[in-house]
């Protein structure tokens, strides 16, 4: 069985990611020091797989506690998620986030070339894109520009840096994979997002309003030029995200040759804050307490992916639905209820 090292794996597309790891017969080794995650999720991990992956708590700037883990298993491939990722957080603090986001990348990459470990797939965004001038649907080929926060442009940097040391080592293999909006849980109602604090995302917001944790969801924006005036993302199914990755080692596993890629991971249709909205008080069956405010600086105003690439070359699509993903998130709302989170 093969050892895959998931940085992050505690967090929540690493969770459903370890989780798609052990349905495939992978074998997730868990690096994460719980700053933004929760020993909560280890034991959802446990419920819906019956295994207990390798966790070690470990933060990954720290080269030297990294490489233990290095010594003590014999990886195959890294999965790294390991960053932080609050936009207006890092507006606010952009050094905290390029000193974490780019010198956590940079150790997990010499760790690789120490160790000869050839595969690497990383957590990039559609933020590369910045506002799609023109067309709002994207492929890997459309024009990147420096994301309008330090978190976005970390991902930028990050890719640069991977094509960089790809280009110096030509045998490693590095693929980085664009997601677009995750959103969703595990049906099971054991994993999913833990935001600490208030969340920034739409979803969680939505949720925790609805459950009572706020008074009411701002809609930030109502002119924007779209049909109805508010923001249009591709919402993805962290499940569905999950499973890119799975389908994105096993592309590894049959390429022989080293390669440096980009992969689209999106459903490759766009839905507005306002429809979202509607989504959730149809699958909740309640009415949500919301008003419209300004708009967020920095918001894209429209943006989708051209996913084909993605099912062309790593076999993936995306076959859950936005409702499928709002009626999760909901679900473990009212499980994390049950937890008094
Ligand atoms: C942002 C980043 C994305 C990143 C993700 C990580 C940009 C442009 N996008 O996604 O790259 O991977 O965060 O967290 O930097 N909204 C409201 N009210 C709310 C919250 C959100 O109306 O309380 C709206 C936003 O204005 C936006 C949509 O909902 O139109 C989605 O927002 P959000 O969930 O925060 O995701 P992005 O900003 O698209």
């Amino acid at each position: 069985m093969k050892n895959i090292l998931v940085t992050g794996g505690a967090g929540y597309i690493g969770s459903h990611t370890v989780v798609e790891l052990i349905n495939s017969g992978f074998n997730p080794i868990i690096v994460d020091d719980f700053r933004n995650s929760d020993p909560l999720i280890l034991a959802g991990i446990e419920k819906i797989t019956n295994k207990e992956p390798l966790t070690y708590k470990i933060d990954i700037c720290n080269k030297e506690a990294l490489e233990i883990v290095f010594k003590e298993n014999q990886i195959y491939g890294i999965i790294h998620f390991a960053a932080y990722k609050a936009v207006g957080e890092s507006v606010e603090f952009p050094l905290k986030y390029y000193f974490n986001n780019l010198v956590g990348l940079t150790t997990i990459l010499e760790c690789m070339l120490e160790f000869s470990i050839e595969n690497l797939v990383f957590s990039s965004s559609c933020t590369v894109y910045g506002e799609p001038a023109g067309v709002k649907e994207v492929t890997e080929n459309s024009r990147k520009v420096k994301p309008s926060s330090p978190y976005g442009n970390s991902k930028l940097i990050s890719e640069n840096i991977i094509e960089d040391t790809f280009t110096a080592n030509k045998h490693l293999k590095t693929i980085c994979l664009r997601y677009f909006n995750p959103i969703g849980a595990h049906p099971s109602g054991q994993i999913g997002e833990l935001p600490h604090g208030k969340p920034n995302n739409l979803l969680p917001f939505v949720t925790q309003t609805a459950i009572g944790k706020h008074e009411k969801l701002t809609v930030f924006g109502r002119d924007y030029p779209t049909d109805d005036g508010t923001c249009i993302r591709d919402y993805i199914h962290v499940v569905d995200l999950a499973k890119a990755h799975v389908k994105t080692i096993k592309f590894l596993e049959n390429e022989a040759e080293g390669l440096n890629d980009a992969f689209n991971i999106g459903t490759g249709k766009g839905t507005s804050v306002l429809e979202i909205i509607k989504k959730f008080e149809k699958i909740s069956n309640q009415k949500l307490n919301w008003e419209f405010g300004k708009r967020r600086s920095g918001d894209v105003i429209e943006i989708y992916a051209n996913a084909k690439k993605s099912f062309e070359i790593l076999n993936w699509k995306a076959e859950l639905t936005v409702d499928d993903a709002i009626k999760d998130a909901w679900n473990w709302e009212n499980t994390l209820k049950k937890f008094n989170r």
